[in-house]
């Protein structure tokens, strides 16, 4: 074993049983709001300072969007993106699937707005509640759709508007978030790229550590529900944090032993984009130097589920990523929730 440490609650139950692409990536894309808040901005609105974020998070500024903007809005233009670059008319999508817990609304899903959008009438559209490591279970699901049931044109994407639900009087988690979708297409594979292995696990007993309780059917909206901030993001922070090295670390090391890909062979580690230390402290467990990890966390914040697809994206586009490079994904989110894709590209 090249990595020590406890593992994590919860059983591996669903590794994948196979170690060839059934679907590969052949178009990403992103989306942000244009409005940019720095930590100097958040000075004057909270107790805290720009040297304190920096230090204690990583981030300088994020993005977040201005009234009017939704969800399925930053959704469609990262998908669009995707979708050209992938050649693909969006008529020809049939799966597409949204990881989001800020969805536009509280039901129908995102997904069917953003189906209508991009008039991909033959496909079909469902959310997925996955809280941070919905992108990455939307990979998984996909990826065996696509095997299954025979998908040609499937789109994933992570979209969210955190400060939607961002109590802007509460310095321990108001700096830390930030808006914004991330997109992949994938095609059924023709060769050795594509997606060689996912993994996902949950701990429904850590549910309460990061959780916005309001507005469910537990405690339904009302002037009550309002007056006591319920529909706000509520986090314990230090205990989130631990759990975040533990479980990333431990996604990374079975999706590792399940494919027989060594970290030595990994060309790029994408995490979770939720504090540097955390960032950092995972590429540590693993044994990764820094070179290998991809960092963007300084101007975005944690936009959640968006995190990996955006990151995964930029990677893309800056070269980081090329033709037949081995990318390791770790994710970690509420829930708690966490998982893993390796992903040849
Ligand atoms: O995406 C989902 C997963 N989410 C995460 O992974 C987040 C995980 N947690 C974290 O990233 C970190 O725990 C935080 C960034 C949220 C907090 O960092 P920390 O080093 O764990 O700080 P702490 O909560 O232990 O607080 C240390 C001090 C406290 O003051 P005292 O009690 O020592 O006097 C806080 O009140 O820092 C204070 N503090 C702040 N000070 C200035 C908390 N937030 C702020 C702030 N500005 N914004």
């Amino acid at each position: 074993m090249i990595i020590s440490g406890n593992s994590c609650p919860g059983r591996s139950t669903n590794l994948p049983e196979k170690n060839k692409a059934h679907s590969m990536i052949v178009g990403t894309g992103r989306a942000v709001p244009p409005k940019v808040l720095t930590n100097q901005d958040l000075e004057k609105i909270v107790d805290t300072t720009d040297e304190w974020i920096r230090e204690r998070t990583g981030i300088q500024s994020r993005f977040i969007v201005e009234e009017g903007t939704a969800n399925s809005d930053l959704c469609t233009e990262a998908a669009l993106k995707a979708l050209e670059e992938g050649q693909t008319d969006p008529r020809d999508v049939d799966l597409l699937l949204v990881g989001t817990v800020t969805g536009d609304a509280k039901f129908p899903a995102t997904a069917v707005y953003v189906q209508d959008k991009l008039g991909a009438k033959k496909a079909v559209a469902f959310d997925i509640s996955a809280a941070c490591s919905a992108f990455v279970y939307g990979l998984a699901l996909a990826d065996s759709l696509i095997q299954t049931r025979g998908y040609k044109n499937a789109l994933v994407i992570g979209a969210e508007i955190l400060t939607s639900m961002t109590d802007w009087e509460d310095r321990a988690t108001c700096v830390l978030f930030g808006d914004g979708a991330g997109a992949v297409l994938l095609k059924p594979a023709n060769g050795p790229r594509g997606i060689l292995g996912t993994y996902m696990m949950s701990d429904g007993s850590l549910a309460d550590l990061l959780y916005s309780p309001g507005g469910g059917s537990r405690f339904p909206a009302s002037h009550r529900t309002v007056d006591e901030g319920l529909h706000f993001l509520k986090m314990k922070g230090r205990e989130v944090f631990k759990s975040a090295v533990q479980c990333m670390g431990d996604a990374a090391i079975k999706i590792l032993e399940q494919t027989g890909i060594t970290k030595d062979q990994v060309d790029l580690l994408i995490t979770h984009q939720a504090n540097i230390r955390i960032i950092r402290a995972t590429a540590k467990r693993l044994g990764m130097p820094m070179e290998k990890v991809f960092v963007n966390i300084e101007r975005y914040g944690n936009t959640s589920s968006a995190s990996i697809p955006i990151a995964l994206d930029e990677a893309r586009k800056a070269r980081r990523l090329k033709e037949g490079d081995l990318c390791l994904m770790v994710v970690f989110g509420g829930g708690f929730t966490w998982g893993s894709a390796l992903v040849r590209m």
